[in-house]
């Protein structure tokens, strides 16, 4: 089996993003680690500060933001990082070549209950000139990779660079990423969906009747039975939606108006939707492909529709 590097260099990836990932990995494998010691680990439990999402921190949530932010800035190759767990970029190195976006921990209601986490993360071009939060404000499609770590039971590494989705397994003896997938494809057509269904009356129209209309089964409109799951955790999600298929959502609602939206563009939609393109698959707001999105702000969030393509399709009819 090709171990990461091996893999990146066969696949002509640029020496410095080659670089820039493989300390990436590094840095995934620091923290699954801590993850599967858990408790011994300190890692459970919540600290006493807020986030700028207005979220309280998880320990772990912290610990994985800083050993990124940390491993990060010994390179010499980032000129910044925009985190969920910090409030504004932090400049790391004025002439790096890259901006990293970064989800350091995903699946944060999951931690103390042992269940699925992960870590997300976005690689752009850095533009010239002082780094500011403009200087992340990129569409999606000009990412030059993306990748999510999922501390499962076995630790998984999904990465793009923009020729496929591949799969790696983290060799928790030497502490490498082992290619197992070198094209993950998602089939095109599914019979599960992802949804937090408590939300439900809190949908726009197109929501609540494309999943009415997965709900009435084989003698409804779609004419076949759907199955339904839910992890809680993005990363989760849509690596089951890429391991066999589906379509995950979490829409626009009005649950609390100030706040349509749940996921996070710069380091959750858009580093998911190029892995899922990359791999076959759609990824779209319901109304625009989520690459296309010019952002605002780098904690901006959007609605997010994505995972098998003529499923995908099928939503999107909804919304007109
Ligand atoms: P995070 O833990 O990084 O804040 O992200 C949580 C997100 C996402 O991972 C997941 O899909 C969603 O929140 C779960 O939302 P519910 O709590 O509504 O199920
Ligand atoms: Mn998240
Ligand atoms: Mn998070
Ligand atoms: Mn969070």
């Amino acid at each position: 089996m090709q171990s990461f590097s091996q893999d990146l260099t066969s696949r002509k990836v640029d020496a410095e993003l080659s670089q820039l990932l493989q300390a990436l990995a590094q840095i995934s494998a620091q923290i699954s680690h801590d993850v599967r010691r858990g408790a011994l680990a300190g890692i459970l439990g919540a600290t006493e500060s807020e986030n700028v999402q207005g979220e309280t921190q998880k320990k772990l949530d912290v610990i994985a933001n800083d050993l990124i932010k940390d491993g990060l800035a010994k390179l010499d190759l980032v000129k910044g990082i925009a985190s969920e767990e910090e409030d504004d970029v932090v400049a790391l190195n004025p002439n790096g070549r890259f901006l990293v976006s970064f989800d350091p921990l995903d699946g944060s209601s999951n931690i103390d209950i042992n269940s699925l986490v992960g870590t997300i993360f976005s690689i752009l071009p850095a533009p010239e000139g002082e780094l500011t939060q403009d200087s992340f404000l990129q569409p999606g499609r000009q990412q030059l990779a993306a990748g999510y770590v999922l501390y499962g039971p076995s630790s998984l590494m999904a990465i793009s660079t923009g020729k496929g989705t591949q799969l790696y397994t983290l060799d928790p003896i030497s502490g490498d990423f082992l290619l197992i997938d070198d094209a993950m494809q998602i089939p095109a057509t599914t019979q599960e969906f992802a949804i937090n269904m408590s939300n439900q009356r809190f949908w726009e129209p197109a929501m609540q009747n494309y999943i009415a209309d997965l709900l009435k089964g084989d003698t409804g409109v779609r004419g076949k039975n759907f199955n339904m799951r839910w992890i809680a955790a993005m990363v989760g999600d849509v690596h089951r939606v890429l391991s066999r298929g589906g379509i995950f959502t979490y829409p626009t609602d009005t649950k609390n108006p100030a706040k349509p939206y749940k996921l996070r563009l710069m380091y959750e939609a858009n580093p998911m939707a190029l892995l899922v393109e990359q791999a076959g698959g759609l990824a779209s707001t319901g109304y625009q492909d989520i690459l296309d999105i010019q952002p605002e702000g780098i904690h901006q969030r959007v609605a997010v529709v994505l995972g098998s393509r003529d499923e995908v399709t099928e939503c999107l009819k909804y919304h007109g």
